[in-house]
């Protein structure tokens, strides 16, 4: 077998690698020449724990390989991956789908003998369609069979997530296309990995229907956690209470300042508005997407109030911007909202992240970057916390205190004890948990 993997963003790269793991041949496919000129010195384009051994291994066994050269790379596959990106168009929110119809149309081009033509980007219900017309357009005469097989692989954990799925989603009807698709994940078969085939429409639906009802599940927390500082419950408890049965299910019930990254955001407007258009309004999932933006810029409000209802002039120490821990990606991470919302009420913001601030210093501007959490700390009037960095989960509250000019911190991520912080004479915040009184 040897597939094609056309883009070598998030999905392309690990999806590509994690396939040449299994022992398929892959060529991954892109456009920009510097990546692929990286790639071939072995640097990734993203951080993302253990993908870069990953590459290494698989290129030196002969399994992998990179490319500008599509046409090549088309010719010799038995099937054709089309992982490019599919961001929010400009102005009305709709997934931008661009360059997935130039990749159908060079495929087309380029295709040599019975091929499949997966759709691994996240795409919105009818794009398989699209892609068919467009390749049977160019190439009347060609032997082919669009798919749709969406991946749920998460940031952070992505090589876990593509090697032992929750379930794999195929969406076509022709048999030959199946027996390529059965082939290619063949050893996931092995593992017990329930593999679902349906129709292209349903399954390019599965993959939207998947990811809002998850941001769904955290937006609903969020929600539930404003309610428990109210009333003086704790957020944490009610997700565990509610989480044992298991029709709910205990995971995705962390409250925090509001989900980001590269997909949730994009594809809950996506589904909205494909449900808008065909008359079918998704009014859960428009209130997710509100409520979730309000949020972000809400936890900004939160921070000023834990210091005495202002920042103007104040130091305020950040830790993590990237918008879940293990990832450099910064796309809708809270920490875009929030840094500036305290910047424009007159702060003096120093910050450090342990992978993302590269990118970060691009997207926040005149933030003071640190090399390490205690350098952020010294002589800050608070101590933020917005992502789950492990190495943030347990400071040395000793040493913090002394750093800080006041003993302020807000916990955006719930990674401290109250009782805890209590005895080290903090001026504790977090989300959905009562206050201790120092
Ligand atoms: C998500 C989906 O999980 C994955 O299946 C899909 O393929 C891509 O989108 P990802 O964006 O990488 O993956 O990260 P995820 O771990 O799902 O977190 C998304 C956002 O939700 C983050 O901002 C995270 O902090 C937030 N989140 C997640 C919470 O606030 N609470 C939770 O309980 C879980």
């Amino acid at each position: 077998m040897r597939i094609a993997m056309i883009g070598t963003g998030y999905v392309g790269l690990v999806s590509g690698a994690c396939f040449s793991e299994f022992g398929t041949n892959v060529t991954c496919v892109d456009k920009d020449e510097t990546k692929i000129a990286k790639l071939h010195e072995n640097i990734m384009p993203i951080f993302e724990p253990g993908l870069d051994k990953l590459v290494e291994n698989n290129v030196s066994g002969g399994r992998l390989e990179f490319t500008t050269d599509l046409t090549e790379a088309v010719k010799a596959a038995d099937a054709v991956f089309i992982a490019v990106g599919t961001p929010t168009r400009r102005g009305d929110g709709h997934a931008d789908l661009s360059y997935v119809y130039a990749a159908a149309k060079e495929i087309a081009e380029a295709m040599d003998g019975y091929t499949v033509i997966v759709n691994k980007s996240t795409v919105p219900v009818g794009t398989g369609d699209e892609v068919e017309k467009i390749i049977r357009e160019t190439r009347p005469d060609a032997e082919f069979d669009v798919v749709s097989n969406p991946e749920f692989l998460r940031e952070g954990s992505a090589i876990e997530d593509f090697m032992r799925p929750d379930r794999v989603v195929i969406g076509t009807e022709s048999e030959r296309a199946q027996e390529v698709m059965r082939q290619l994940y063949r050893p996931l078969h092995l593992i017990e990995t329930p593999i679902l085939f349906t129709q292209r429409r349903t399954s390019e639906l599965i993959k939207y229907a998947a990811n809002t009802f998850l941001a769904a599940k955290i937006t609903f927390i969020n929600e539930i956690a404003d309610l428990c500082e109210k009333v003086g419950a704790d957020v944490q408890a009610v997700s565990k209470g509610i989480g044992l049965d298991g029709r709910i299910g205990k995971k995705f019930l962390h409250a925090g300042p509001g989900y980001g990254g590269s997909c949730f955001p994009k594809d809950t407007l996506a589904l909205v508005r494909t449900a808008q258009q065909f008359d079918s309004p998704l009014k859960i999932i428009e209130t997710v997407v509100e409520v979730n933006a309000e949020r972000k810029k809400k936890m900004a409000q939160k921070v000023i109030e834990a210091c005495g209802g202002s920042v103007d002039g104040k130091r305020i120490a950040v830790l993590g911007v990237a918008f879940k821990p293990n990832t450099d990606d910064m796309r809708d991470s809270p920490s875009l909202d929030i840094i500036p919302a305290l910047q424009s009420a007159g702060a003096n913001i120093v910050a450090f992240d342990p992978e993302a601030m590269t990118e970060a210093k691009e997207l926040l501007p005149n933030v003071e970057w640190k090399e390490n959490s205690y350098a952020t700390m010294e002589g800050a009037d608070a101590l933020v916390i917005i992502t789950e960095w492990n190495e943030f989960r347990l400071l040395d509250l000793k040493r913090v205190k002394e750093l800080l000019k006041a003993p302020v911190m807000v916990d955006l991520r719930n990674i401290y004890n109250r009782q805890e912080m209590k005895d080290a004479g903090f001026e504790y915040s977090c989300i959905g948990r009562p206050k201790l009184e120092v």
